[in-house]
């Protein structure tokens, strides 16, 4: 059961390498920092990603299922013998329910079907409960959204939500954690942040950290299409265009998470886009990508093509890519998306 005094914070895990963890939840965080070396050649620029698929679930949103269950015990939010609930496309469940069974909690994530499947298992595999519901906008109350917010509001003795998109302990996580780990590495050297968002937590807690120590970096948004928050970043309303096949990033409402990110650009990318990149990166570096992460590295890549030669360009390899096999590695998925296999990274350039 958990005890304040023996939590390990994540900046205590750096100077505990020496000794052993007690419990899961401590090896989240710290996580290593790598070049694309394949890019970072082809563009004259150093592409970095930071492994979050080295959290011991896999992602990053480990480091938001942490700072959300850690806080919400230390307010007595979430007593002993309750269940965390939470609406999620797939990782952040993975993290409660890892976080969740090594603090003596148990979870239920709501996911909207059609998913990666390797995600429904691995909610499961790491001892949360799943419950699929049909996916359906936002509006609609059967939505995963409001099926996990309904779960604990007919019943806040038994349910703690985690409420990830306007919970800012997921801002906190990355305020207090990933910004501060980057900047250890960079120092002032880093030009250019770049990454989706989902909740935001991620983009909000690193770009205010950076800027707050560093007013010359550059940061930015990468959009999946069919989100609408480049259009919002750009003209202050949401609007969608097309789909995509990424997932747990793209919005088309403003969150409190996404409210704290300070970003001065914004660009929206297409799935042959990130396709393209991630198929390079696993040819030449042998680096596989998940959707997110491709996506991400798309991003640094197109960002690289107009910065300055020689900048440093970082962003996430958000999580595990055998978590995106099944749609990442099925040709005929691929094909039914429109994808096409043999299109060249030369006409990116
Ligand atoms: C793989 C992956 N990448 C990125 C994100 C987005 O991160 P954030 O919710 O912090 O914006 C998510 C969110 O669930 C995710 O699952």
């Amino acid at each position: 059961m958990y005890n304040s005094k023996k939590i390990t914070k994540y900046k205590d895990k750096e100077q505990n390498m020496s000794h052993f963890f007690n419990r899961q939840d401590e090896l989240i965080g710290n996580t290593p920092i790598l070049k694309i070396q394949s890019l970072s050649k082809l563009t004259g620029c150093n592409i970095f990603i930071k492994c979050e698929s080295f959290n011991p679930g896999g992602s990053i949103k480990d480091r938001a299922a942490k700072q959300i269950i850690i806080d919400a015990i230390e307010s007595k939010k979430l007593k002993p013998g309750m269940t965390i609930v939470e609406g999620t496309a797939g990782n952040t469940g993975i993290g409660l329910a890892l976080v969740a069974k090594s603090l003596g909690y148990e979870s239920i994530a709501v996911m909207p079907s059609g998913q990666a499947i390797e995600k429904e298992r691995m909610i499961e595999f790491f001892g949360g409960t799943l419950k699929l519901v049909p996916p359906c906008p936002f509006a609609n109350e059967n939505h995963f959204f409001h099926t996990a917010r309904r779960i604990s509001e007919e019943n806040p003795s038994k349910y703690f939500w985690a409420n990830q998109f306007d919970n800012l302990s997921n801002f906190k996580a990355h305020f207090e954690n990933t910004g501060p780990e980057i900047e250890k590495v960079f120092g002032k050297d880093l030009d250019y942040f770049i990454c989706a968002a989902g909740t935001g937590g991620t983009i909000g807690g690193n770009t205010s950290y950076l800027k707050s120590k560093n007013s010359k970096i550059k940061t930015l948004l990468v959009d999946p299409k069919g989100s609408g928050l480049h259009s919002y970043l750009k003209s202050g309303e949401f609007i969608s265009e097309g789909t995509s096949f990424t997932e747990g990033i793209g919005n088309m409402r403003l969150v409190e998470n996404f409210k704290k990110a300070i970003i001065d650009d914004s660009i929206s990318l297409d799935d042959q886009y990130l396709y393209t990149i991630a198929k390079y990166v696993s040819d030449h570096d042998g680096i596989k990508l998940g959707t997110s992460s491709a996506l991400n590295v798309a991003g640094a890549f197109h960002t690289a093509l107009s910065a300055k030669k020689g900048s440093n360009i970082l962003t996430f390899m958000c999580d595990l890519a055998e978590r995106s096999y099944s749609k990442m590695n099925n040709p005929d998925f691929l094909i039914e998306k429109g994808i096409n296999f043999n299109k060249d990274i030369k006409d990116y350039l």
